[in-house]
């Protein structure tokens, strides 16, 4: 297991005071941005604008999540913005190839996200085009939900597949990850962690990051 990364998400951080509520995570890897457009997922959050407005007083990378229709128009945008990573949801891209080469070419890593009850089989063949491998263990859409163990074995045979193909392909979780549940994706392949609520809930969020990493590694 090579644990690396835990990407606090700032839709459970207070969106007045984004600034400020970045400080609060200084020793994470990255932030993850949820852009919502309440159409993929019923749920509305922050676009290019805002986003753009955090990447320029950001010190960490940011880990854009785009649950959104039409990430082939949209998501080059957020790469151009100068985001390190872009994910879209393979669900509502219709040309996912292209899309990560866009990406790329933009600067930025691309990632492919997964709802719970996408298998991830059919895409297994897309990897080389990608960076990373988003497997969503809630449905999208808000923070605080449980986390679905049933999305385990996919981890797993996703983590696999990277592993067998020798790409260098990280496999993100995101939902419901709180120390209790981290080490589970963690020995199922994870080794990129996004938690929200376990972070932005907590009363001193660098030291839940610090926990969920002792947590991911027993
Ligand atoms: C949910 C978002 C997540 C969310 C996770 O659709 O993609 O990034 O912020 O929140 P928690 O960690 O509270 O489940
Ligand atoms: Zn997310």
């Amino acid at each position: 297991m090579h644990q690396c990364c835990i990407n606090p998400s700032i839709l459970s951080a207070d969106f007045v005071n984004l600034e400020s509520e970045l400080a609060r995570i200084a020793s994470a890897d990255a932030v993850h941005v949820d852009v919502m457009d309440n159409h993929f997922v019923p749920n509305l959050t922050i676009g290019l604008p805002v986003v753009e407005r955090i990447q320029a007083v950001s010190r960490l990378p940011l880990d854009v999540h785009l649950m959104i229709q039409d990430p082939d128009r949209w998501a080059p945008g957020y790469a151009e913005a100068g985001a390190a990573s872009v994910t879209f949801h393979v669900e509502a891209s219709a040309a996912p190839v292209k899309l990560a080469r866009d990406l790329r070419d933009r600067g930025a890593k691309a990632g492919m996200a997964l709802r719970p009850a996408t298998a991830v089989e059919p895409y297994l063949d897309l990897l080389p085009e990608m960076d990373m491998l988003l497997i969503m263990t809630v449905e999208p859409g808000f923070g605080g939900q449980s986390f679905l163990d049933v999305t385990l074995p996919k981890i797993r045979r996703a983590a696999d597949a990277v592993a067998g193909s020798g790409l260098p392909v990280a496999i993100q979780v995101d939902g419901g990850v709180t120390e209790e549940t981290i080490h589970r994706a963690a020995a199922a392949g994870a080794t990129v962690f996004v938690a929200g609520s376990a972070v932005y809930g907590a009363e001193d969020p660098d030291a839940a990051i610090t926990s969920l990493r002792n947590a991911a590694q027993k």
